[in-house]
Order: structure tokens, then sequence, then C-alpha cells
């Protein structure tokens, strides 16, 4: 059997201190609770003596884990370490976290002291935390850029004295993949006591290389790495947690080594926290990000369609992303259009693939993505075109106070006829025109997502109005362009009604053809 890598989560000690507003308790549960459900080996949950919110943050937290290792930072200072064991106090067994700076820089600029007084106030923070547990991990602060020597001394005098993980972390994110993995060789080679602890790493990413880094040192002997759920963290951030993860488990073949955590709740955990800290995942992340198992280009949607793995190296699936489609867009091939309307129920001879095929590439021209309703309407709805649309903005007219109050009046062409009518409400001018627009269609929606962006600059800027609806188990998308932002709302949400329309006909249809 490989040998195993100790996971350790700092999203909410690392990753946390790096936002711009703390994090409730509550918030911080929820994030534990997920990381919990992952399965890390272990989690570092706070800097306690930071504030009084830090520790009872590690308290509450310390309360409600039960199946993961809770572990709290501390300077070496004996008052830091005596109030991180407090807050951890209801626990059994926990892990206190001592770091102190190591490199030339940190000795001489930060803390003003003497190398040898670095390795006694090592030593005498070790003998502290021993009061409260046997559990110490410390770390040699800004160890990228220490000298080698001074590395070595100090790692072996604090497992000497009782440190049974020693932590090297590249603080500044400096150091290269090969000399990264070299510090963690020498390491073993010159520190006679170096398998009495752990070998943990903590890489941040100022050169985009904490995950290469962590990879490397897994090679030279690395047991424990640490990171963070979407790479947060001070900076440009830490080692991104979900990339180690799937690189342990993709390349076993290279890295020989396993780690028990649930790859599963990947994407769920990463999608929470990058929810509760307002830190939105870039499309083009990788494992997490939106863009990571979607194939744009005609040749690889068919490479895709005939073997997933002639583009994918890993299954969606094992990281727990279910149903993830291709983006149907004007570089997709015919290839992928038959197969969405093969996922949605029809069959070969009941839509010309050809024609369909003409008229979704002049549309994905125009619209960028074509979502399914949009290839349904295509196929079965003849003539389609803007002003064929069976909803039209005619006019609205909305009032509204400073106290919330607001009420709309909107005039829609449905068809032939022009049908007004007003609402109000007590939660702005958006709502009371959405409100109005749901009285004229009568259909029950349900409003998932609401996105206001700028786009130009100056007097001429537009705001453009992107918004996802829920009708009847099906995902429906509208966007609207104006000047005036309750304008782009009202078109937004009128571009959704109009595809909720077609998909009806479309369903009218096929219940005829069906009976
Ligand atoms: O980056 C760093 O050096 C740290 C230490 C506290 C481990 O976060
Ligand atoms: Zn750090």
């Amino acid at each position: 059997m490989s040998e195993k890598i100790i996971i350790f989560d700092t999203s909410l000690r690392d990753g946390e201190q790096s936002l711009q507003a703390s994090l409730s308790v509550r918030e911080k549960l929820k994030i534990a609770f997920a990381l919990e459900r992952m399965k890390v080996d272990i989690m570092e949950v706070g800097f306690p003596i930071s504030s009084p919110g830090d520790f009872n943050s590690v308290r509450e937290i310390s309360k409600n884990i039960k199946n993961t290792k809770i572990c709290s930072l501390a300077r070496c200072l004996d008052q830091d370490i005596d109030v991180a064991a407090d807050a951890m106090s209801v626990l059994k067994d926990f892990r206190i976290h001592i770091f102190l700076g190591t490199s030339h820089l940190h000795m001489k600029y930060k803390l003003k002291k003497k190398f040898d007084d670095i390795l006694n106030m090592a030593i005498r923070s070790i003998k502290r935390a021993k009061r409260y547990t046997n559990d110490i991990q410390f770390s040699c602060e800004d160890a990228g850029r220490t000298s080698m020597d001074n590395l070595c001394k100090i790692v072996e005098q604090v497992i000497h004295h009782g440190a049974t993980t020693i932590n090297i972390p590249d603080t500044v994110g400096y150091t290269l993949p090969n000399q990264f993995g070299d510090i963690i060789h020498t390491l073993y080679e010159r520190v006679p006591n170096i398998d009495q602890a752990v070998v943990s790493v903590h890489c941040h990413n100022d050169l985009g290389m904490a995950v290469g880094n962590s990879i490397s040192a897994i090679l030279s002997g690395a047991r424990q790495v640490e990171g963070t759920i979407n790479g947060i963290g001070e900076r440009a951030g830490n080692a991104a947690l979900e990339e180690i993860i799937m690189a342990i488990i993709s390349r076993k073949d290279i890295l020989k080594v396993h780690t028990t955590v649930e790859s599963k709740e990947i994407y769920n955990t990463s999608k929470i926290i990058s929810k509760i800290c307002n830190i939105p995942i870039p499309n083009n992340k990788a494992i997490v990000g939106k863009n990571a198992f979607s194939h744009s280009s005609g040749i690889h949607q068919d490479g895709v369609l005939k073997n997933r793995k002639n583009y994918e190296i890993i299954s969606p699936k094992t990281i727990g992303w279910k149903n993830v489609q291709f983006n149907l867009t004007s570089r997709s091939g015919r290839a992928a259009v038959r197969h969405r309307m093969k996922n949605m129920g029809y069959k070969d001879n009941e839509y010309d693939i050809n024609k369909l095929y003409e008229s979704f590439l002049k549309l994905a021209d125009k619209k960028g993505q074509v979502f399914d309703y949009d290839l349904e309407s295509l196929a079965f709805i003849k003539n389609q075109n803007k002003n064929s649309e069976y909803f039209r903005l005619q006019d609205f007219n909305v009032q509204s106070n400073c106290n919330g109050y607001s009420s709309a009046l909107v005039k829609l062409i449905c068809g032939k006829k022009i049908v007004i009518k007003s609402a109000t409400t007590n939660n702005g001018s958006v709502d009371a025109v959405y409100q109005a627009l749901h009285k004229i269609s009568g259909y029950s929606i349900f409003l998932k997502n609401f996105q206001l962006i700028a786009k130009g600059q100056g007097k001429e800027t537009l705001g453009q109005v992107d918004i996802i609806v829920k009708y009847n188990n099906r995902t429906f998308h509208g966007l609207g362009l104006s000047t005036d932002i309750i304008e782009s709302s009202a078109k937004a949400m009128i571009n959704v009604l109009n595809s909720i329309w077609r998909s009806k006909q479309v369903s009218l249809k096929f219940k005829k053809l069906e009976s």
C-alpha cells in the first residue's frame, strides 16, 4: 500500500485572514462542516489570540466538528499558546501550530533577533505547548528563504523537544518546484531525527508555483500538504487543495501516494467557500472552474462524445459534479447539437438536423451560448424573428421611494393584444416590474440568479442584466441591455417569458403528435 498524504486545510485560518471582512461564527461553521464531509485530515480553524471573534469561532468549531482533527495557530509566545489551547479545550485531541520566522530577513527586520534567540524561543514554545497536547506542529516561517544550515538546525532541535509535525512554508511564494523539492530532500538527508516527525509543506502562490511546489515536495518525501479550497489566502493565495488532491488521485502512477479525502465533496465544498467568502471562482480555474470540464470546439466536443477520455483526464463525477453539459456555441459541431437533442428525448427523424444546424449557427453567432429551449424552438417553431416574439414591452412606469416601497405599471404586447397590469412591493422597482410581468404571463417562475453589470463607460454606459430562472424544473436564461437598468431588468425577464412561451408551444406540438 502506498503512503498516505495528510491533507491539512487552512481555509479558515490562512484563507480567512485574507478576506476583506471576517466571517461570522455561523459562516465558519458551515465551511467547517463542508470540510468535515470532505474528510480532510486536519483543519486549521483560526488564530485564537488574534481577536475574541476568532477565539469564539475556534471554540464553536471545536464543539461541533467530530471527525476531523482541529488545529489552531499561535506565535512563539506563552499567551498565544495558552489561548489556543483554551479555545480547543473541549476536545480531547487537538493540534497546536506554532510558527516563527527563520529567514535572514524575518530574523533581522521583523523579529530583530539572532538565530540563537530564535532557536531558544522555538524550544521554549514547544515545551509550553506540551503542557496541553502531544500533537505539536512547528512552522519555520519563510523557510523558502531560510539558509539550509539554519533550517536543518532548528528542525532538529524542535523535533528533539517534541514537535511532531515540521511545516516548511514558502511564505512568500518565492521558490521554484525543483528548488523547493531540494529543500525537503536536504532535510531528509541532513536532519538525523527527521523520521520522528511528519514533514509538511505550506506553499503560497505569488509566482503561481504553489501547487507545483507542493507536488515537488511530495516527490521529495513530504507527507503532509497544507492549502486552502479554491486557493484562497494571503496575496496570490495558498496552494489550491482541490488541485493537489486531484493530482494525487490522478497521477498515482508517478506520485505513488494516496489520500483518504472524499473527492466527491470537492465541488460542493468549493461552491460553499466561494459563496460564503464572496470570492468568485474564475471560469478557467483548474478542477472547480465553470469551464474545467466544458469542451468548446467542435473537434473536442465530437472527440468527447466518441470517448470522454479523448479530452478528459478526470471525470467530473470524481469531484461530485453531476450533469456537466457541453456549452453549445458557434464552435460546436453537428454531433454536439444532435447529442443535445437526443438528451432531450428527440429522435433523429423528428427534426431536420441540417436545417436545425444552420439556424443554430446563426443564433449562436448572435447570442453566444445556445440553450436547450433555444434548440427546441429552432427545431420546431417556424418563422422566428424578433417581431414574432409573443411578449413585447410596450411601456412601463415605476415609482419608488426611499422606504423601499415601489409600484410599477407594465404594458405588454401579448401576441395580438395589449395587457396592462400593475404591482406594488416593498422590495424595489425591479421586483415591482417583475411582479407585474408575472401577473401578465401567469407563469409561476422562480428567479434563481440576478446579475447586473455595467457595459461601457461614462454617459453611454449600458446596464446589462443576466437572469437565471427556474420554471417547471427547467432553467431559462434571460438577458437585457439598456441605459436604464429597470428597462434592462424588464427586458431580461421578457426574454425569459418568450423562451418559456416557445417551449410551451413545442410541448403542445408534441402532445398533438402523440395523441
Ligand atoms: O505562510 C506562512 O508562513 C504561514 C505560517 C503561519 C505557517 O501561514
Ligand atoms: Zn501561509
